[in-house]
């Protein structure tokens, strides 16, 4: 496994592989690698020919008041990691090596981030879409790989490329879940024993919630009701959102009546310091 922090290094050795016409499959992540990243790896693994995992804590899509600084880093687990997958290449990048000093460029998606997570955190998606179209400009993979878990954020990226024309296809892999059903995300570490045991509770209402639309029921504020009942069992819980909307446009649905298509629910919950969310998607 080979790693590089330079643009120019990166580019010069990829520069065969694309020659070749060989698949270059791109996992871009902030480090801190679990089970849920790896999916990823295992993925990209059995689709292509070569793969290249980034690890950026990219300081665009973090607001001032938030977890910047303190962001979990482990990079020699990380490597460890990546290699025992069978990643081909790492990029490392530093920040001035993505963001150089008079940097100016951001990429705005105008409708999107308008909703979910982008009401708390409006500079949000402007960073991810901002450093994902980098990483698709220094690399050029032919297929990039998220996790339905930042649902939003793929819609995102699927919007931009389009938008754009950037000739990548998007691969979108399952949540993964410790044993609990929490979904696993690299803030679950930042999480006291009292809330780890709460923080199912998001994953629980999101289910009860899909037992609901599935059983027929058609008044969606109710169910959202319901849902924010569940969770504030927790003494500790503090609700962000909880959403049921179209699963492409992310519109809020009134009630799903006459409805067909993808319906999307989601919620940010805080439990302590760590801001956690989870979605769960229906076909109706
Ligand atoms: P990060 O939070 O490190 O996540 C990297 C990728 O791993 C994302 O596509 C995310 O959806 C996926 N992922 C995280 N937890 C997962 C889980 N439990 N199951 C399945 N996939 C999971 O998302 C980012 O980084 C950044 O915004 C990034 C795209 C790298 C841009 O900076």
């Amino acid at each position: 496994m080979k790693t590089f922090e330079n643009i120019t290094e990166l580019r010069g050795f990829l520069k065969k592989f694309h020659k070749e016409d060989k698949t270059i499959g791109l996992v871009p992540t902030m480090g801190y690698l679990h089970e849920g990243h790896m999916s990823l790896v295992k993925t990209a693994r059995k689709e292509c020919d070569i793969i290249v995992a980034s690890i950026f804590v990219n300081p665009a899509q973090f607001a001032p008041n938030e977890d910047l600084e303190s962001y979990p880093r482990d990079l020699k687990k990380d490597l460890h990691l990546l290699e025992k997958e069978g990643c081909d290449i790492v990029f490392l990048p530093e920040n001035n090596e993505i963001y150089n000093n008079d940097f100016e460029t951001y990429i705005n998606l105008e409708k999107l981030p308008k909703h979910l997570c982008g009401l708390s955190r409006p500079t949000h998606f402007r960073g991810v879409a901002t450093v994902v179209t980098k990483l698709f400009n220094i690399i050029q993979p032919g297929k990039a790989y998220f996790g339905q878990k930042d649902y939003q954020q793929i819609l995102v990226i699927k919007k931009l490329i389009r938008d754009l024309n950037v000739p990548v296809k998007i691969i979108m892999c399952p949540i993964v879940r410790n044993d609990d059903g929490l979904a696993l995300s690299s803030r679950n570490m930042y999480l006291t024993k009292d809330e780890r045991k709460d923080a199912v509770l998001l994953h629980q209402s999101l289910l009860k919630g899909v037992e609901r639309i599935k059983a027929g029921n058609k008044e969606i504020n109710e169910i959202i009701v319901d849902i924010k009942a569940i969770i504030s069992q927790s003494q500790h819980a503090k609700v962000d959102y909880i959403s049921i909307s179209n699963g492409e446009t992310l519109k809020e649905i009134g009630s799903i009546k006459g409805y067909k298509g993808l319906v999307l629910l989601a919620g940010a919950v805080r439990f302590g310091k760590s801001r956690l969310i989870d979605n769960e998607l229906v076909e109706l």
